[in-house]
């Protein structure tokens, strides 16, 4: 949600911020803007524009620019404002010797800017952010940091700023609080951004600010400050592990081709380690320490949005088969807005990609507030919620750029299987059933490569895509552990085909949805040859009877099913507890082929951000 990046060293800064902004381009892609101190005429210039990145380095190359080492970039995800070149960022005061991009959200935005008006301050944007700039300017008296001080200390709501003037022109200002931010390190350099894409180029020296956290960055140092400006202690910079390679498509399309195909190789990073075969479990390093708590726990909440609230369910699925731990999934965004019931012997645990979800944040501090023990299931390193959380398991699939989330999904289901395989072994599963999992999940890799990698599977995803790409409606159902990947199959297709799509329990269907079919209406059905198999197949038969056209996803021994319904895709046979890591493939893949048919920009789709970090 925005990406913010700024620079201060010995390269010419506009090549350094751009590269940066390019890398963040996935947090919001509507708007953005650079903000630069001209050496030689001593000012501040500022360049930004609607529309993706590109239009604004058409922009940038249309101008005479000046030489400059110090400046910093805002991509926008529109909160408040509509996507313009004037609600862009950054923002300046009304004299523009002040600069400033913003990732957050300021909700008292109004009362401070009446407070400004009446001052006197000129106001260009509709956009929060515009306020924070002129109340520095309103409490700037020749000392910048203590004037972002008393601004923040009135500001309610989150922040991730970067502040550059003229009056400190050797000087970036960061700040963060709910909004990610962090710092990284050259010789001679120094950049911050919203997430470590836009640094790695440069540095793996990194520095994560912490919530309330004020920073002076120079070429050559850094100052750490809490929000009364007493120095902290804590500016310790620490080697992260990421390479350009992973951040780059290498050779594919899109970033959501390169992490489908991907996933053989990502989910053994998940695995690999955690493997023991000695006591037919898995080892959760972890949680180690909270592990007790969990298998005492009197319940389980899961929290979570989106793809990763999906996973969540199909862990709830797992914990309550292999523990008898009652589970429960919440929303994140619905979690604070009701009394969660928690006691001393309730352990939350948050699923985040991201590791910086707003609404999954404020979960956890919820959580905590009420005395949970927390634990975090998240794929980036060190992000808020990691880091926040009593402790956790990393998904380790690497980055996920592509704004439709699909390795973070399969890997968190995967950690949700370990973990209650783990749980279950101190409870009912014997040292056979462990060693049982720990060759199912071992064969997991090779089974999706040999979807990724089938003829077949792509001839009839051909088919159906040739057929359906134009309708308008879709209907996903499952059953048991299938009916979140039929969610998740509905939420893929929506988000970058923008076909409106609905995830269903097939059963459910008579209830009502059923009034919805007709010949037009593709369903797609998850069938796999499990313990419901039967009943689903009277399901099929259900929707066949009244002309829907109905697509499979089916067990490859399954000979039968493709008398019955129009499109079949086969996938190898695996566990029941595993087969959305294969079920949900074909999935991904029909709606990246469905988006790529219709020409739309799959890793950037329309109102959409990777990393919600606004509520
Ligand atoms: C869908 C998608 C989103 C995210 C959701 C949570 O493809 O990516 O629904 O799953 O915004 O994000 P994280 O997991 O980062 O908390």
């Amino acid at each position: 949600m925005c990406g913010i990046v700024g620079y201060i060293g010995n390269q010419n800064v506009i090549g350094v911020i751009l590269e940066g902004l390019k890398r963040l381009e996935y947090r919001g892609y509507d708007s953005s803007g650079i903000s630069f101190y001209c050496e030689n005429d001593k000012k501040i210039e500022v360049i930004k524009k609607s529309g993706k990145i590109k239009d604004l380095v058409n922009e940038i190359d249309k101008r005479k620019l000046c030489k400059s080492h110090i400046g910093i970039a805002h991509t926008r995800w529109a909160t408040h404002g509509e996507p313009t070149d004037i609600n862009a960022h950054p923002h300046t005061d009304c004299t523009g010797n002040i600069a400033l991009v913003h990732n957050g959200i300021i909700e008292n935005y109004r009362t401070l800017k009446s407070f400004l008006l009446d001052k006197g301050h000129r106001f260009k944007s509709e956009t929060d952010t515009e306020v924070l700039v002129h109340l520095i300017e309103h409490f700037y008296k020749n000392d910048l940091l203590e004037a972002v001080k008393k601004s923040l200390k009135m500001v309610e709501g989150t922040y991730g700023i970067l502040l550059l003037s003229s009056y400190e022109p050797d000087t970036i200002i960061a700040a963060r609080k709910g909004s990610p931010l962090i710092i990284g390190k050259a010789d001679g350099q120094m950049i911050a951004a919203s997430d470590a894409s836009a640094i790695v180029s440069l540095t793996n020296q990194i520095l994560y600010m912490q919530d309330n956290d004020i920073a002076r960055i120079k070429k050559e140092s850094i100052e750490i400050y809490n929000i009364e400006l007493e120095k902290t202690s804590d500016s310790d910079f620490e080697q992260i592990d990421l390479t350009i390679s992973q951040i780059e498509k290498g050779g594919y399309s899109h970033f959501m081709e390169k992490e489908i195909f991907e996933q053989p190789e990502a989910l053994t990073n998940t695995f690999i380690g955690r493997i023991d075969f000695e006591n037919g479990t898995f080892r959760l390093n972890g949680i180690k320490e909270k592990f007790k708590d969990l298998l005492n726990a009197d319940r389980i909440i899961i929290t979570a949005c989106g793809t990763s609230w999906h996973s969540a369910l199909i862990g709830k699925y797992l914990i309550e088969k292999y523990t008898n731990i009652p589970v429960e999934v919440d929303y994140a965004s619905e979690f604070r807005y009701k009394n969660p019931i928690i006691t001393e012997k309730t352990v939350v645990i948050l699923v985040s990609q991201s590791g910086e979800t707003a609404d999954t944040l404020a979960a956890l501090r919820e959580s905590k507030n009420k005395g949970a023990t927390t634990i975090g299931i998240c794929n980036v390193v060190g992000s808020t919620i990691a880091r926040e959380t009593d402790c956790g398991i990393y998904t380790h699939v690497g980055p996920e750029i592509g704004v439709a989330s699909t390795k973070a999904f399969t890997a968190q289901v995967l950690v949700f299987f370990m973990l209650s395989v783990a749980l279950g072994r101190k409870k009912y599963l014997t040292f056979e059933d462990g060693i049982k999992f720990i060759k199912e999940i071992q064969s997991v890799p090779e089974k999706i490569k040999r979807i990724l990698g089938s003829q077949n599977v792509f001839k009839s995803l051909d088919s159906i895509v040739e057929t359906n790409y134009i309708k308008n409606n879709f209907l996903y159902l499952g059953r048991g552990i299938n009916f979140p990947v039929a969610l998740e199959g509905a939420l893929k297709l929506k988000e970058i085909s923008y076909i409106h799509a609905e995830g269903y329990p097939a059963a459910e269907m008579k209830h009502g949805p059923i009034a919805l079919i007709d010949e037009n209406m593709p369903v797609l059905f998850i069938s796999l040859k499990d313990s419901i198999y039967d009943k689903i197949i009277n399901n099929i038969k259900e929707i066949k009877a009244r002309k829907g056209y109905v697509i499979t996803i089916a067990s490859e021994d399954d000979t039968e099913i493709s008398k019955i319904v129009d499109k079949v895709i086969y996938i190898p046979k695996i566990i029941e507890d595993l087969s959305p890591l294969l079920s949900v493939i074909p999935l991904q893949l029909l709606a990246y082929k469905t988006a790529v048919k219709k020409g739309l920009d799959v890793d950037m789709p329309r109102n959409l951000a990777k990393s919600v970090t606004v509520e």
